[in-house]
């Protein structure tokens, strides 16, 4: 495994490119299924959770050629869709989505239940079979595998989703970008990689109105065309080295980013004593005075995210005050909170709600990833911290940071990522 050591207390300076966003990133490359031609795509971030869905499409039959280092062409022409081995797809949370994209294109998907983060919470699909459903299919699951079918092409329907939910807006409009008739689906989420998603697949041939608000309504095409397309910038990433800053001191300048998307992360920065300065594509981030508190709740875009909690909980730590960060999205999201407490912090957590003492500072510790966004909290927790931090459970981190190593060390951070081999497994004898 591989651990990353921080020795922390370096304020940040310089710049930092931000990658193309994950999260458009997985659901574009299976809605490059759906595409009968070659699809170029620009701009995607060399993760590992955009690797392993590159080599599912591969297994179904696509053709994928590197034209460089953040450009790929995918041919999805002679696909077939049962070759993907399901032990792939359970790793990685946006397998869902090929639920979508093969229903579109073939009336029949079989797709592993999926994986990814755990937050220690439930993550239930039930919106995106009633979508579906409601479309003309029919949907079981069984022994971890979902099973959807429909005769002939889906049918467009009304789609009332019952919560604002990414995942479902997304899977439910590539169903039905090449369904036959209309589907309107309200209560959308709008999140920025949504409508990344349906530019994506209005410049392939199909007809999406509405994305980016929450009513959006697809006419459905018989099929798609090949095509160019360049992903939008990671909002979560550029937010992730944001905080670095705010919560280590300096000043850095966030490249290749929309600044629009950035503006529920950076008004928060503002509220916390924060100089945040948006420019055409880049934002400059500078701390130089203490951190204020203040109180957070994360919500659907435009709101808070809550991709962006687990980091702003963690700067809060250092913030003079009591902060309150209430979490709208997820049942249980603050499963690191246990790991900062072993840096010093002092917090409490109600339910739903962290409540967040501002200490003067935060001392090294050995602390584990338990997911994500609490993997690059933790990393932060590392740079603000006095002395040594050792993170494990990169792999997490892995998923979704390109680079962040290499990024850091960039801006003056003192971190290095260690290979250590995993410890003989010891036996054990059952003495119970
Ligand atoms: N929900 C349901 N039923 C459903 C779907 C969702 O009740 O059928 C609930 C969830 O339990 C949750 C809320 O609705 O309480 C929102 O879930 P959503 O479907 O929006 O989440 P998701 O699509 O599974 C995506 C991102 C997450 C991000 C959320 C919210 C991807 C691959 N994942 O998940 O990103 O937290 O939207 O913005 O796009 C991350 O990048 O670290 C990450 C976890």
């Amino acid at each position: 495994m591989t651990n990353y050591i921080i020795n922390g207390g370096k304020p940040l300076y310089g710049e930092i490119e931000i990658s193309g966003a994950k999260n458009a990133a997985v659901a574009i490359i299976p809605a490059a299924l759906m595409v009968d031609g070659v699809c170029r795509i620009e701009n995607l971030p060399d993760i590992s959770d955009v690797n392993t869905l590159l080599s599912i499409l591969k297994e179904m039959g696509a053709k994928i050629h590197a034209v460089n280092k953040r450009t790929i062409d995918i041919d999805c022409t002679h696909i077939g869709t049962s070759n993907a081995t399901f032990d792939k797809m359970r790793r990685i949370r946006a397998s869902y989505y090929l639920i979508g994209a093969l229903l579109g294109r073939f009336g029949k998907a079989d797709v592993a239940m999926p994986g990814g983060c755990n937050f220690g919470g439930v993550r239930p699909i039930d919106q995106h079979v009633k979508g579906f459903s409601a479309m003309g299919a029919n949907v079981s699951v069984k022994n971890g595998i979902v099973s959807t079918k429909t005769t002939g092409r889906l049918r467009g329907a009304t789609i009332y989703l019952d919560v604002v939910s990414v995942g479902a807006t997304i899977n439910l409009m590539l169903g039905a970008a090449l369904a036959e008739g209309v589907t309107f689906i309200e209560n959308a989420a709008r999140e920025p990689h949504i409508v990344d998603v349906a530019n994506f697949l209005n410049s392939m041939g199909a007809d999406i109105r509405g994305a980016g608000t929450n009513a959006i309504k697809i006419r459905g095409v018989e099929s798609l065309k090949g095509g160019f397309y360049s992903i939008i910038p990671d909002q979560i990433e550029a937010g992730t080295f944001m905080t670095a800053v705010a919560g280590c001191g300096g000043r850095i300048v966030i490249k290749d980013v929309i600044p629009k998307h950035l503006d529920c992360i950076s008004q928060k920065l503002r509220e916390m004593g924060v100089t945040v300065v948006d420019l055409e594509d880049s934002v400059i981030v500078q701390r130089t005075d203490p951190l204020v508190r203040t109180h957070i709740k994360t919500m659907p875009y435009p709101g808070f995210p809550t991709d962006m909690q687990p980091q702003i909980s963690t700067i809060l730590c250092l913030a003079e005050g009591t902060s309150t960060v209430t979490e709208g999205v997820w049942d249980n999201r603050f499963k690191y909170v246990d790991e900062l407490t072993k840096m010093g912090s002092s917090i409490r957590v109600m339910e739903r709600t962290a409540v967040i003492e501002g200490v003067p500072y935060l001392t090294g510790a050995p602390i584990k990833a338990s997911d994500l966004r609490a993997g690059a909290a933790l990393v932060i927790a590392g740079l603000c911290a006095k002395g040594e931090t050792v993170v494990e459970g990169v792999d997490y981190i892995e998923r979704g940071y390109e680079k962040i190593v290499e990024k850091l060390i960039g801006v003056g951070a003192d971190i290095k990522a260690v290979y250590v081999p995993d410890e003989p497994k010891v036996k054990t004898r059952d003495i119970g």
